[in-house]
C-alpha cells in the first residue's frame, strides 16, 4: 500500500484516474488488465459478495463477515483483499485458488460484475447510503487518500460528484442499475442508516441471509467488535496510516456541514429523476435523511 501511495504522489490529478468502459477508476489500483482477468473468475455457490458504491460502509461490512466466518470456521477467510477489482491481474489467480468460503467485495456497477457471479446467483449483500452523506464522506476521503484526485474546495468536489465524474462514476447510475435487481432472490439490500439505528437486528439479518448460524452471544460479540468506535480504535492495525481516513465520523447527517441549499436541491432533483418511486429509493428513506 505504501508503494502504491508513493506512486500516486508522482502522478498528476488526471493521471490518477483511468477510464474503463466509460467509468472512471483509481489508476494506481485498477487496470484494464485486471478487469479483463476478472472476466474469467468463476464464482462458487458459497461465495459471499458485498456490493457498495464508495463510502457506503464497505469496510464495516467486510469486517462483519470476517468476524462471522471466524466463528463458523475458526479462521478468517483466506482472502483478505479489498475489492475484487483492485490490484494486479496476477491476483485473480490467487482469488481462483483461495479456499472457500471466499468473501468478495466490489464497487462495480451491475453490468461489470464478472458474469459467473450473476449466472451462479452468488449471495450478494448490497449496502446503500444516502447520497448526501456519501458525498461528504467521499470528499474527505478524496482529500486524504493520495491515490484519489484531491479537491481545493467542497464546491469543486460536489460538481464532479453530481456529474458522475468521481471514481466509480455517478452514485445515481450505480444505485439505479443495482436497484433493478433488488428483488433478485440472491440479493439483499440494507442501508447504512438502518444498520446504525438498529445494529443488532441487521447483524442477525446478515447472518441469516448468508446462512451463517450464530448464537445470540456470538452476534453480541461481533456487534461489540464492529462498532464504529472499536473499528476506529483498531484502524491503524487494520488500515495503517489511512485508518483515520477510512473510519472518519461514521455518522448520519454530516452532509449538513458542507451542503448549500442549492447543492441539496441538485441532489434532490437527481434523486427524483433516478430513484424516486423505486424500491431502492424507498429503502433509502430519502425524506428522513436528506431533507434540507
Ligand atoms: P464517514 O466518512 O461519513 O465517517 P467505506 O468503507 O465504504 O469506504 O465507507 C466509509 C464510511 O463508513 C465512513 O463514513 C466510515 O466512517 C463509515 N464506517 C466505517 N465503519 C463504520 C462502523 N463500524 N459504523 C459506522 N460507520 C462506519
Amino acid at each position: 500500500m505504501e508503494r502504491v501511495q508513493a506512486e500516486a504522489k508522482r502522478k498528476t490529478p488526471e493521471e490518477l484516474v483511468m477510464i474503463y468502459k466509460g467509468i472512471p477508476y483509481p489508476s494506481c489500483i485498477c487496470s484494464e488488465e485486471t478487469f479483463c482477468a476478472l472476466e474469467s473468475l468463476e464464482a462458487r455457490e458459497d461465495d459471499l459478495l458485498i456490493v457498495t458504491y464508495p463510502k457506503c460502509g464497505t469496510n464495516w461490512v467486510i469486517r462483519i463477515l470476517h468476524e462471522m466466518l471466524f466463528f463458523i470456521g475458526g479462521k478468517e477467510p483466506s482472502i483478505d483483499q479489498a475489492m475484487i477489482e483492485f490490484g494486479k491481474p496476477e491476483k485473480v489467480q490467487a482469488l481462483k485458488e483461495a479456499s472457500s468460503p471466499r468473501v468478495f467485495s466490489t464497487h462495480l456497477h451491475y453490468k461489470d460484475i464478472p458474469k459467473s457471479f450473476l449466472e451462479k446467483k452468488v449471495k450478494t449483500l448490497l449496502i446503500l447510503r444516502n447520497p448526501k452523506d456519501t458525498a461528504v464522506s467521499y470528499f474527505h476521503f478524496s482529500n486524504n487518500n493520495p491515490i484519489l484526485p484531491s479537491y481545493d474546495s467542497w464546491d469543486l468536489f460536489f460538481n464532479d460528484y453530481i456529474n458522475g465524474k468521481v471514481c466509480y462514476g455517478s452514485f445515481f447510475d450505480h444505485n439505479s442499475a443495482w436497484g433493478e435487481h433488488i428483488d433478485d432472490e440472491n440479493i439483499m439490500a440494507m442501508t447504512f442508516e438502518d444498520m446504525k439505528l438498529d445494529y443488532a437486528t441487521h447483524l442477525k439479518r446478515i447472518s441469516e441471509f448468508f446462512g451463517l448460524s450464530l448464537s445470540e452471544e456470538q452476534l453480541k460479540e461481533i456487534e461489540n467488535k464492529t462498532t464504529f468506535k472499536s473499528m476506529k480504535e483498531n484502524s491503524e492495525g487494520t488500515h495503517g496510516k489511512l485508518g483515520n481516513t477510512f473510519f472518519r465520523k461514521g455518522e448520519i447527517g454530516d452532509w449538513k456541514s458542507l451542503f448549500s441549499e442549492a447543492q441539496s436541491k441538485e441532489v434532490d432533483a437527481k434523486f427524483e429523476q433516478y430513484l424516486a418511486g423505486t424500491k431502492l429509493g424507498e429503502k433509502l428513506n430519502y425524506k428522513k435523511y436528506c431533507e434540507y
